[in-house]
């Protein structure tokens, strides 16, 4: 079983010098299987090094045979829920769904109460995720003050706090007017930034429920039309490329989406996009539940949507996986479908929902899981010491996964304080049965625990 417990046993350690481990036989990207072994908080050696290194002597012994070794997964999109809504998350709780899910770094999105939009909160985020330890949280400043859209927050000193936010997003709510959109873009350029935008026209959406579609006129609910996404897509894009400045687009949920981004990007735009996994998984015929456990924003989809998202992240026109995990507690889920809140978990599935959709229809390789899930976020997001090669002398942070088991997620064996998994019930492919931080494992399946514990 993989242990939670075990994680914050860890990460009282977090201070002292991790005891070396060497992973034995396990496949780097599910290809050649080769020792690695991790000492000092970083990859020491791999293949016939590994075994002959001195720091191998009192290393802790994993058998790797079967399993998978990548990079550390990292997230460009968590609510972690705090300040303001412990309830549903806090930074402990949902950095412990991320270890659990083969993270070792995440972003937390600026949507809290108060709203992250000041050097003085990202610092506390930025500190409570140290103190927890198991996954680095880096936090994502607002880009309005108190995410109202109506003046810019003080970017350049969160860029300079202690937590150096580099990406900006009122994520939860569109940056709705372009000027500003266009003076958020040309800010940020001066150290480096990126604006990561909720592309939702909202005069378009006004009360929408769930996908404007067939499914919508039947259940009679108010739609959320493809193009609300579109037409802000379609702008920012042509506002970045204006101004010379980054633009990365949140959730992206529609196939008009990814071929808008497709031509930006053709024509030189410096323009990423992330793809959540339940967009690559579910479609909008969830809604003839009427489970609010399926009410997300943007919403889910109809299959050719989700076809084109697929083909669009095995092609690089969508860099990245990221997940919108958002929890919500009881109150703000169990209700009625118009009143809930929309949002689902998502940091200790996505892995295995990225398996289901891309890797067991041969659209994605694990060369190919690294790169969206590990390499390219750390990239857009500025992460220097996560998404690195699998190589002697770079930070240890990595994530072994098991890639024939199967499991059945039940909401109430997640970490996550929050119970709103779209997935319960469901088989699931892939598990992560070892994460670890800078040489220090933050989970590990029991029965990885041969010698003594690390
Ligand atoms: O479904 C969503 N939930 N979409 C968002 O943009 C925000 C998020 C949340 O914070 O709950
Ligand atoms: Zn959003």
């Amino acid at each position: 079983m993989t242990t939670f417990a075990a994680a914050q046993e860890f990460s009282e350690r977090e201070g002292g010098r991790p005891a070396p481990v060497l992973i034995r036989g396990a496949a780097p990207y599910g290809e050649d299987p080769a020792d690695v072994l991790l000492a000092g908080g970083r990859i020491a050696a791999v293949g016939v090094d590994a075994s002959v290194h001195p720091e191998a002597a009192d290393a802790e012994v994993v058998d790797g045979s079967g399993l998978v070794l990548l990079p550390g997964l990292v997230d460009l999109h968590t609510h972690l829920r705090e300040p303001g809504a412990e309830d549903a998350e806090t930074v402990a709780s949902g950095s412990a769904a991320a270890a659990l899910g083969g993270y070792t770094a995440v972003f937390a999105m600026p949507n809290t109460e108060p709203a992250a939009d000041t050097a003085g909160v990202v610092e506390q985020v930025f500190r409570l995720g140290r103190e927890v330890g198991l996954v680095d949280v880096q936090p994502i400043g607002a880009v309005t003050v108190g995410r109202n859209g109506s003046q810019l927050a003080e970017l350049a000193a969160m860029a300079s706090s202690a937590a150096r936010v580099r990406m900006f997003s009122d994520d939860g709510s569109c940056v709705a007017d372009p000027l500003l959109m266009r003076r958020a873009l040309e800010y940020v350029k001066a150290f480096g930034g990126v604006i990561a935008q909720h592309a939702e026209e909202v005069r378009l959406t006004a009360g929408a429920q769930m996908h404007e579609g067939v499914v919508s006129a039947r259940l009679g609910l108010a739609g959320w039309p493809a193009v609300a996404e579109e037409a802000i897509v379609a702008r920012d894009c042509l506002l970045a490329e204006h101004v010379g400045s980054r633009l990365h687009v949140c959730h992206v949920s529609t196939s008009g989406s990814v071929e808008l981004i497709a031509a930006a990007k053709a024509h030189g735009a410096s323009v990423t996009a992330e793809v959540t996994p339940h967009h690559l998984l579910l479609t909008d015929s969830r809604a003839e539940s009427y489970d609010p456990v399926n009410k997300v924003n943007p919403p889910l989809r109809p299959d050719p949507h989700v076809q084109a998202l697929r083909r669009a992240l095995a092609d690089g026109v969508i860099d990245c996986v990221a997940t919108d995990h958002a929890p919500h507690a009881r109150q703000d889920k169990e209700t009625e479908w118009a009143a809930a809140r929309p949002g689902m978990l998502g940091l200790e599935t996505a892995l295995s929902v990225v398996c289901a959709a891309m890797c067991e229809t041969g659209l994605l390789d694990w060369r190919g899981v690294a790169r969206v899930m590990s390499e390219n976020p750390a990239r857009i997001g500025g992460l220097a010491d996560h998404g690195r090669p699998i190589a002697a002398g770079e930070p240890a942070n990595l994530t072994l996964i098991n890639p024939s088991a199967r499991w059945t997620v039940r909401a109430e064996a997640l970490a996550s304080l929050s119970r709103n998994t779209p997935y319960e019930g469901m088989e699931l492919p892939a598990r992560v049965v070892a994460t670890f931080l800078r040489g220090r494992a933050t989970v590990r399946d029991a029965a990885l625990a041969a010698g003594a514990a690390v």
